[in-house]
């Protein structure tokens, strides 16, 4: 959510910014801005729209300044227009700020502030933030930094923050509580950001910010503390990105470059962590919960969107093959339901970004009841993996698309891996079985490579029902949370509307909407209820809607039946998710494409969703 960018040198800062919000876009794309300070003339720029909007409307200015802080917004208060865009200024000029996050007290401060004569111009609390800071500063006369933090000690709610204030021109200042912060280390120089996208290119050496930091920037280094005043000795981190890894490498879009890069990053999930030589699975992650993993009486997935389709693909695999039973929840749900959690539980977080807000916050209620909280992140150095006793990364490489497709598979390979070693350390599994699994695990990458070859008959299909205002999705089993994932993936980004079903559940209700104009994506493959999925096909030929069956390769039987047949390599039934979802990502990727839509920023969402 909200792109930050921030930088102080010796270089012109426009570039580096516009840059910057370029490769932050994925995060929020609804009006983005550009603050640049040359000694003491601030020049902003905003616009509605797309950051190469506001490079149009900018780059033809002056934007000459070597320190400066830009924007990509995803709209909480406020819609989307020039006025409500940030950076915002203080109501005198003193102060210029961009936020991601959201002041939950921002009205009751508004209504202070107001009364203090302060007026406002756009809708946001960021202004309202803007303008505590400047009355404390004026009011009483401290330094901008002491303004910020005893401004932050009034502030209820979330935030990343860049700051320039006009009168101490040398200096930026951020802030972070509950939304990431990055800040690059160059020579003489330093940067800002959301995350290390816009960064690596610059330095590869990083600051990560925890909550309640406030770092004050200069030329000259950089001061760290508390919101309290305590300081803080900066810990630089190398990250490992590189910048081939952010850009489109010869693909139309990120989601397609992403989903064509899956058999790579579910070898990178599984590599030096799957042996076939010694036959085993080490999660060095879980090295120090595995006693209490291998013992645990219930386990509980939580995560959001996609993340918790895993998490039913995850609970499939637990109890399949370690017969632990799992329960997986919405984090939203989880953390407000007041849910009974015991301190033998284990917790464990899905999510890609590692900053999603809800399930941060569910985390931190899972803790505060005494269970043991595992995470399974992507992003390394984000906040879950820093928040939870034990994890794994997921090692997809950065995902740009703002519609998940290769962190689905990473996360399902971890999960699978958690599974068989669980399964093996339990003695649920034998060594057949152990040993099948991870040779079928190992062969999933050269399985998806088959898959992705057909990419053109995914087009044709895509093409006929390009036009359809319905779909319905079904699967059984661990293919059920994939018929579902298949259902967001479309609607996510052609705005066609879809659901998923378990195909048994059909029957009870979705039956009724089948007709001739109804396509459903039947996922068939030869497992063990094939019979009974080959009865829902018919069944919804008797009704005359469209079967597009997703099938096992040389499937004869499903073909005679179903309109339009998609072949997928056989596997063990417990990896299947792990195939069955790339003809459905690509099939939604193509429709969405025939349809003009904006495949890599679909309308309204956002890739890491930091606010309730
Ligand atoms: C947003 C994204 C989804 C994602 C969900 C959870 O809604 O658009 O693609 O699945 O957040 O995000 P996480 O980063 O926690 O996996």
């Amino acid at each position: 959510m909200c792109g930050i960018v921030g930088y102080i040198g010796d270089k012109q800062a426009y570039p580096i910014l516009i840059n910057g919000l370029k490769r932050l876009e994925y995060r929020g794309y609804d009006s983005a801005g550009i603050s640049i300070l040359n000694k003491t003339t601030l020049k902003v720029f905003k616009k509605k729209g797309k950051v190469s909007d506001l490079d149009d409307y900018a780059s033809k200015q002056d934007t000459k300044g070597t320190i400066g802080i830009g924007h990509t917004r995803w709209a909480t208060h406020g819609e989307p227009n020039d006025i409500n865009a940030h950076p915002h200024i203080s109501m005198n000029g003193h102060f210029i700020l961009i936020h991601n996050g959201i002041i939950e007290n921002y009205s009751r401060l508004k209504e202070k502030l107001t009364d203090r004569g302060y007026k406002f111009v756009s809708e946001t609390d960021t202004e309202v933030l803007a303008n505590l800071i400047e009355y404390i500063y004026l009011k009483g006369k401290v330094t901008a930094e002491i303004a910020v933090r005893l401004a932050l000690s009034k502030v209820v709610g979330a935030y990343g923050l860049a700051i320039i204030c006009k009168g101490e021109p040398d200096k930026l200042i951020a802030a972070r509580k509950g939304s990431p912060l990055v800040i690059g280390v160059g020579e003489g120089e330093y940067y800002i950001a959301s995350d290390a996208t816009p960064i690596v290119e610059h330095t590869k050496s990083v600051i990560y910010l925890n909550d309640d930091d406030v770092a004050i920037l200069s030329r000259d280094g950089l001061n760290l503390k508390t919101i309290k005043n305590d300081s803080l000795t900066p810990k630089i981190q190398k990250v490992d990105l590189d910048i081939g890894e952010i850009e489109k490498n010869g693909f139309d879009h990120f989601m397609m470059k992403e989903i064509f890069e899956q058999p790579r990053s579910i070898f990178d999930t599984f590599r030096g962590r799957v042996s076939l030589e010694k036959m085993e699975i080490h999660l060095g992650g879980l090295y120090s919960v595995l006693p209490k993993l291998v013992e645990a009486k219930r386990i509980i997935i939580i995560g959001c969107g996609t993340s918790w389709h895993a998490g039913l693909v995850g609970e499939y695999l637990i109890e399949e093959l370690a017969r632990i039973p799992v329960e997986v929840e919405y984090a939203s749900e989880f953390r407000y339901r007041n849910p009974i959690i015991y301190p033998d539980d284990i917790i464990i977080a899905i999510s890609q970004s590692g900053e999603t807000a809800d399930t941060l916050a569910a985390i931190k209620l899972a803790k505060q009841a005494g269970a043991t909280v595992l995470g399974i992140c992507n992003v390394v150095g984000s906040s879950i993996p820093r928040e939870t006793h034990a994890g794994v990364y997921t090692h997809a490489g950065p995902e740009i698309g703002v519609a998940s497709t290769k962190a689905f598979t990473a996360q399902v390979t971890v999960l699978a891996m958690m599974a068989i070693a669980l399964g093996h350390e339990r003695k649920v599994l034998d060594k057949k079985d152990y040993e099948e699994l991870i040779q079928e695990l190992y062969a999933i990458p050269d399985k998806i490579e088959k898959i992705l070859k057909s990419n053109n008959s995914f087009l044709k299909v895509s093409k006929k029902y390009k036009d359809a205002t319905n779909f319905l999705y079904l699967g059984r089993g661990s293919l059920f949370p994939v018929a579902l994932e298949g259902a967001l993936k479309l609607k996510e980004i052609s705005y066609i509307h879809a659901e998923g079903y378990p195909a048994a559940e059909m029957k009870h209700g979705p039956i009724a909407l089948i007709d001739e104009k109804m396509p459903v994506v039947v996922i068939a493959t030869k497992d063990k209820s094939y019979e009974k999925i080959v009865s829902n096909i018919q069944e919804v030929k008797a009704r005359k809607g469209i079967v597009i069956a997703i099938v096992s390769e040389g499937d004869t039987i499903i073909k005679k039946l179903a309109d339009h047949v998609l072949e997928i390599p056989e596997t063990r039934d417990e990896l299947a998710a792990l195939l069955a979802v790339i003809p459905l990502q690509i099939l939604s990727y193509h429709i969405a494409v025939l349809r003009n839509c904006n495949v890599d920023q679909p309308r309204n969402l956002a890739k890491s969703v930091t606010v309730e």
